[in-house]
C-alpha cells in the first residue's frame, strides 16, 4: 500500500462468504499493558497487528519490556506490577491511539522520572485532561500543569491515594485508565462508571484481581484495590466487531448477498451496532457463542436488505456502538425515513469529528442531513445510485473514514479517490487484502 489514494470504480459483485478478520483492538492493547505487569511469560494469538497495538507494544519495548511477535503469535515477558527499567528521559509515542495515550499513563504514576508522552497530530488534538485530572487527584503529577494535550509529561509519586471517581461520558478509556492505577495505589478505588465496554473488568476478574463489580440501571459501580502480584496469563482473541461493522455493512447493502463472520468477539458491552440494525430491520443472527476467558465469541451471519428502515436510535445504545456510528450513518442514508442519533458529542471527540465529518460525507454524496454538536438527523433515500465523482481528503487520517468511504463506493457506486488509504493500517490492516482476495473487488 502506502499509495497516494485508492481508487474504487465499481460496485462489488454479489456475494456469499465465510471470512475471519483482524484480532480485537482493546483486547489487543489491554492485554498487551496486563501482561507486562504480570511475573512471566504471556502468549497471545491472533493479536490485532495494526498501527495502534504496534505503537503499545513500542512503547513497552521503550520501558524495558521484551516482546516478540512472530506471525501470529505474540510473546510478552512481563517484570511484574511496576517492574518497568528504563533510562531518563524517554518518550513514548501513542501514535494515533486514544486508548494507549490514556492507558499508558496509569502504569507510570510511580515513575521517578519524568515521562514525556507524544501522539500524531490527531491524537495531538485530543482531550487528555479526562483522565489527567483524575490522576492528578490519586497523586500524579503532570506537566505542563493545567495542559490538556499531548505532548505532556508526568512524574511519578510515591504518595499515592485511592480516589472515588465518577465517569459520566460512557469512556472505557476513562474508567479503565483508574482502574490500571490501582495496580500502584494502596487502598480501595471506587468508580461509578456510566456502561461502557468491560474488557478491563472482564480480564481482572479472569486474573482473581481484587475487583466487584455492581450493576445498577445505566451504572456499574466498581471497586478495584491494588493485587500483591499479577499472574501470566495466555490469549486467543477473538475479531474485533468494529472492524467486522464494515463488512456487515458491505453486505446488507449489496444485492442478494450473504456473510458469515467468524469468532468474532460478540462482549454484549459491544453489540450495540447489531440492535441498532435489527432495530431497522437487518435481521443480523449469531451462530456457535461461546465464553473464552470472560468474553463471548461467535459468528455473525447477516443477509442483503433493501426494505432498510429508519432508527430513532435509543442514546442508551450510545457507548456500546461509539466506533460504528460512521458506518451506521451511511446505512440510514440508504433507509426508508429519517433516522435521528442523539447525545453523540463523543463522536466529535473521536480520531477526527466524526460526527461533523459523518454528516459532510452523506451530504456530498447528496444524502440530506441536520447536524448539532451532539446529534444527527438523516433523510435516507432507498434508491440512492451514485455516478460521480468523490474525492475524499483532509480527514486527519482517521482509519474508520477511509473504511466507510471504501464501503460506499462499493455499494453506492460512483467513482471514488480515497486519499491516504494507508489509514486503515491503525484499527485493520487486513481490510484491502480480504477485499481484494476474498471479495475479488479489483482497486484502480
Ligand atoms: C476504547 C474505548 C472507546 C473507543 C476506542 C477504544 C477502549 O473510547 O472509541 O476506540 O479500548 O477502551 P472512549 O473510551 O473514549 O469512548
Amino acid at each position: 500500500m502506502g499509495s497516494k489514494y485508492l481508487k474504487v470504480t465499481s460496485k462489488i459483485n454479489k456475494f456469499r462468504k465465510a471470512i475471519e478478520i483482524d484480532g480485537d483492538k482493546s483486547i489487543s492493547i489491554r492485554w498487551l499493558l496486563l501482561a507486562s505487569q504480570s511475573i512471566g511469560v504471556s502468549k497471545a494469538k491472533n493479536l490485532l497487528r495494526s498501527e495502534d497495538v504496534l505503537s503499545a507494544i513500542a512503547c513497552l519495548k521503550k520501558l524495558g519490556i521484551k516482546i516478540i511477535v512472530s506471525n501470529n503469535k505474540c510473546t510478552v515477558y512481563g517484570r511484574g506490577i511496576n517492574g518497568f527499567k528504563f533510562k531518563k528521559n524517554i518518550v513514548l509515542d501513542a501514535g494515533n491511539s486514544g486508548t494507549v495515550g490514556r492507558l499508558i499513563l496509569p502504569l507510570l504514576i510511580r515513575s521517578p522520572y519524568k515521562i514525556k508522552i507524544i501522539g500524531d497530530k490527531s491524537l495531538s488534538k485530543r482531550d487528555f485532561l479526562r483522565v489527567i485530572e483524575p490522576l492528578q487527584e490519586i497523586g500524579v503529577n503532570f506537566f505542563p500543569k493545567g495542559k490538556g494535550k499531548l505532548p505532556i509529561s508526568i512524574l511519578g509519586s510515591n504518595y499515592l491515594r485511592p480516589i472515588n471517581y465518577i465517569e459520566k461520558r460512557g469512556s472505557a478509556q476513562c474508567k479503565t485508565s483508574i482502574m490500571l492505577a490501582s495496580l500502584n495505589t494502596p487502598g480501595e478505588m471506587k468508580i461509578y462508571a456510566k456502561r461502557s465496554r468491560n474488557h478491563t473488568e472482564l480480564m481482572f476478574n479472569y486474573l482473581k484481581m481484587p475487583i466487584t463489580v455492581k450493576k445498577k440501571d445505566k451504572i456499574d459501580f466498581i471497586k478495584t484495590s491494588r493485587p500483591k502480584k499479577l499472574n501470566l496469563f495466555n490469549i486467543d482473541i477473538p475479531g474485533d466487531i468494529s472492524s467486522g461493522a464494515f463488512f456487515i455493512a458491505l453486505t446488507l447493502l449489496s444485492k442478494n448477498s450473504q456473510l458469515i463472520l467468524k469468532n468474532i468477539n460478540l462482549n454484549p458491552s459491544r453489540l450495540g451496532i447489531l440492535k441498532i440494525l435489527n432495530k431497522m430491520g437487518a435481521s443480523i443472527k449469531l451462530k456457535n457463542v461461546k465464553s473464552k476467558k470472560g468474553e463471548k465469541c461467535g459468528d455473525i451471519i447477516v443477509k442483503s436488505n433493501d426494505k432498510l428502515k429508519a432508527i430513532n436510535c435509543p442514546s442508551s445504545l450510545n457507548s456500546s456502538a461509539i466506533d460504528e456510528f460512521l458506518i451506521i450513518f451511511l446505512i440510514a442514508a440508504k433507509s426508508k425515513g429519517i433516522s435521528y442519533f442523539k447525545d453523540l458529542s463523543e463522536l466529535n471527540k473521536k480520531e477526527s469529528p466524526r460526527l461533523k465529518l459523518g454528516s459532510k460525507i452523506l451530504n456530498m454524496i447528496g444524502v440530506k442531513t441536520k447536524v448539532t454538536n451532539d446529534s444527527i438527523k438523516i433523510y435516507g433515500n432507498p434508491n440512492i445510485n451514485l455516478n460521480k465523482e468523490y474525492e475524499i481528503k483532509n480527514y486527519l487520517k482517521d482509519h474508520r473514514i477511509m473504511a466507510m468511504c471504501t464501503i460506499a463506493a462499493l455499494t453506492l457506486g460512483g467513482k471514488w479517490k480515497i486519499y491516504s488509504p494507508e489509514s486503515i493500517n491503525t484499527s485493520f490492516p487486513s481490510f484491502l487484502k480480504i477485499l481484494k482476495n476474498d471479495f475479488k473487488v479489483k482497486f484502480k
